[in-house]
């Protein structure tokens, strides 16, 4: 079978396809034949050298398509059935089959194409978790940074379903008009160097009650500036720029705010209680309560492509490659 592989860190070109023998599933795995899969952020990240990861790997953590192979123990109804999976190790995605653990694959609900449930099912319950651990409430304001993103698009709809006043930041006014479009209440080009008055202004002056940031760096510690005083509360979850938010602990005392790592509590609950947040965005996707972007879909000898579009900050919500 067809799959990527990277054999040393670097450039999205360090990824080339390979043929490799077909994944065995062990006990608790099955094997899915891949329709399509993700492919995501946090992957380039991987793939550059920036996360450790022995070497040679194959990337691909998010997958779609039907089971053609189950293990020893696993229910053989599986068999055939259409679903969205988790690779084994996060890795094996971008190929003609990949491996995943049966705690991570999820019927897909008739009638929602992968390209729907693809995007929705792992970054629909990052999002659900996040707000969860947030506990974010009606009627607060929640500011959301790379909100044209593949989390941060999702996340604006999940926010505003669960009656937030909406602040979706991004980098361009394409962007933003996507977001507006997604149904926040309010947009903020963050290359504009008053965005934060911005905020402000489109709080009364107060602020944001809830600062959700999954870039860090300069944007990051700019959002946290536009955290309301007496309370604010900011939801670390990425860093896109390639640094943390930096925290300064005489201003967070001083402010009143409190700082979060809300996918540290999300990730920290029973499996079943993770299971039940991808299934709830599964069957809000098929509802059409939950709608994905989806940027391009790529076959997977241009993979390079769709990891220089993210890296470039050319993607609006989801990515997704073809075997
Ligand atoms: N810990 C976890 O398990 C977990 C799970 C999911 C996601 N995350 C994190 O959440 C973040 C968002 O993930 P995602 O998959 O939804 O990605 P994404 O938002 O689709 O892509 C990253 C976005 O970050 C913004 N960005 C700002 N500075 C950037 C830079 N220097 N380089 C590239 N992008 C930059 C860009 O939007 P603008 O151009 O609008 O700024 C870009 O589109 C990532 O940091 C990811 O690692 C973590």
């Amino acid at each position: 079978m067809r799959v990527v592989r990277v054999r040393e860190f670097g450039p999205p070109q360090v990824m080339r396809i390979e043929e490799a023998e077909p994944p065995r599933p062990a006990a608790g795995q099955a094997v899915v034949a891949v329709e399509m899969a993700g492919a995501i952020y946090a992957e380039t990240i991987v793939r550059s050298g920036r996360y450790p990861m022995p070497l040679p790997y194959e990337p691909g953590i998010e997958v779609g398509g039907r089971v053609v192979e189950v293990g020893p123990d696993v229910d053989p109804s599986l068999l055939g059935r259409r679903v969205v999976a988790t690779t084994v190790g996060n890795t094996g995605g971008y190929a003609e089959l990949a491996l995943a653990e049966v705690d991570g694959v999820y019927p897909v609900p008739d009638g929602l194409p992968l390209e729907r449930a693809i995007p929705v099912f792992q970054a629909g319950a990052v999002g659900i978790g996040i707000l969860s651990a947030m506990r974010v409430q009606a009627g607060e304001t929640v500011l959301i940074t790379a909100a044209a993103g593949r989390v941060g698009s999702l996340l604006v709809q999940l926010a505003k379903a669960a009656g937030a006043h909406v602040i979706g930041a991004a980098s361009s006014p394409g962007k933003l008009a996507v977001v507006a479009d997604l149904g926040a209440d309010v947009t903020v080009d963050y290359s504009t160097p008053d965005w934060v008055d911005q905020v402000r202004e489109a709080t009364g002056g107060r602020g944001a009650e809830v600062v959700l940031d999954a870039i860090g760096g300069a944007i990051g510690e700019q959002a946290l500036q536009a955290a309301a005083d007496g309370g604010g509360r900011i939801g670390v979850y990425g860093f896109a720029s390639g640094t943390w938010l930096p925290l300064d602990v005489h201003q967070i005392v001083r402010r009143g705010l409190s700082v979060t790592g809300p996918l540290g509590i999300a990730f920290a609950r029973p499996t079943a209680d993770q299971r039940a947040d991808a299934l709830q965005a599964l069957d809000a996707a098929a509802a059409g309560d939950l709608v994905p972007r989806v940027h391009a879909i790529h076959p997977l000898e241009q993979a390079c492509d769709a990891h220089t579009d993210l890296e470039q900050r050319r993607t609006i919500g989801a990515v997704l490659l073809t075997p």
